[in-house]
């Protein structure tokens, strides 16, 4: 009787010296069901790195479909830089470290980001003078080539269409709403709306004591073509294409812009005028920015004209006044679909 209890015990303490299984120990440490479950989906190393101290924070990174486990350690160190599925592909495209850090951040918290241009925020993220610029530069399609890449643009965006030397009208393009200029505001033709919120303009401005009108507003394909060729034969093309469009790329053809000036002066001397800057800084309450803004020809591909405005409507001027950007970044993140 003895003997049969003591063998009893032997059997009850070898029971319960089991070694536990790996559900088990993975329990003990702390994982849920679902993460053991997880783990024990991954081969045998794996689960043991578990049980070596791989925390939450990796397991967070290993359920992801691109985790490399080589990278795991740089994951680990950006964790909580960006979303965990974003620091997995920049680590594994070898894009985020040390030097690129503060440059990606600035990237993917812009206001101007557009997802669609990522892969060239990327391509060129340290090649301009600072993470805004390249941005800006790349909204803008100013990465590529000028007159290397022209489409058409698109006119159902009316009073928002964008004509630069990127985006061009049909050579028969003509506005069907295009008013003649009465004397008293100038000359020329240029579309309903654009005029009557120049009237204003112009009004509020003498008041002020800024006779401003219309010296040139909508130009023709034809029209447009002359005055380019004319200037062809004064400057050599790189310096031509600098002031004046070519035709089909330039926005007067749109009816939705104008060139200003006092009586009797040269536009060319405009800028050195209060007018001018009375111009610049209350345009926008009429609809109208300065198109081709000082310091700005490295996006707008154009030289400073201070006499240039162009119609947008108050609302989108206001913003593009506000923002200090140009139209040609404001129509790539907030006009363009
Ligand atoms: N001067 C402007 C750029 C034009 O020719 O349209
Ligand atoms: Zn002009």
């Amino acid at each position: 009787m003895k003997k049969i209890l003591v063998l009893l015990m032997i059997i009850c303490l070898c029971a319960c010296h089991k070694e536990p299984t790996m559900e088990e120990k993975l329990a003990e440490v702390g994982y849920s069901e679902q993460d053991i479950a997880f783990i024990m989906s991954l081969d045998q190393n794996k689960q043991e790195k578990f049980l070596e101290g791989l925390d939450e924070r990796s397991l967070r990174f290993m359920k992801l479909e691109g985790c490399i486990d080589d990278n795991l350690d740089a994951y680990l160190k950006y964790d909580g830089q960006f979303d965990d599925d974003k620091v997995v592909e920049l680590v594994n495209r070898g894009i985020l470290n040390d030097g690129s850090l503060s440059s990606l951040k600035e990237l993917y918290s812009s206001d101007y980001y557009l997802e669609k241009n990522e892969d060239l925020y990327l391509q060129y993220l340290d090649q301009y003078d600072s993470v805004r610029s390249m941005i800006e530069i790349v909204n803008t399609r100013r990465y590529k080539e000028l007159f290397s890449d022209i489409v058409l643009n698109d006119v159902s965006k009316n009073y928002l269409m964008l004509v630069n030397k990127y985006y061009s009208l049909p050579s028969d393009y003509e506005p069907d709403d295009l008013v003649e200029v009465p004397s008293e505001y100038g000359r020329g033709r240029v579309r309903q709306v654009p005029f009557e919120a120049f009237v204003k303009l112009h009004d509020d401005a003498l008041e002020a004591g800024y006779d401003i009108r219309i010296v040139s507003a909508y130009r023709s394909y034809d029209y447009q073509q002359g005055l380019y060729e004319k200037y062809l034969q004064v400057d050599p093309q790189e310096v031509v294409d600098t002031y004046s469009a070519r035709p089909g790329l330039s926005e007067h053809q749109t009816g939705l812009c104008m060139d200003v000036s006092l009586p009797g002066l040269s536009i060319d001397d405009f800028y050195l005028t209060d007018a001018s800057v009375w111009l610049a800084e209350n345009c926008h309450r009429y609809g109208f920015i300065i198109r081709f803004p000082r310091y700005k020809d490295n996006i707008t591909g154009y030289q400073w004209e201070s006499w240039h405005i162009r119609y947008l409507g108050v609302e989108a001027a206001t913003d593009v006044y506000e923002r200090g950007i140009t139209f040609d970044e404001y129509y790539a993140c907030f006009v363009e679909d």
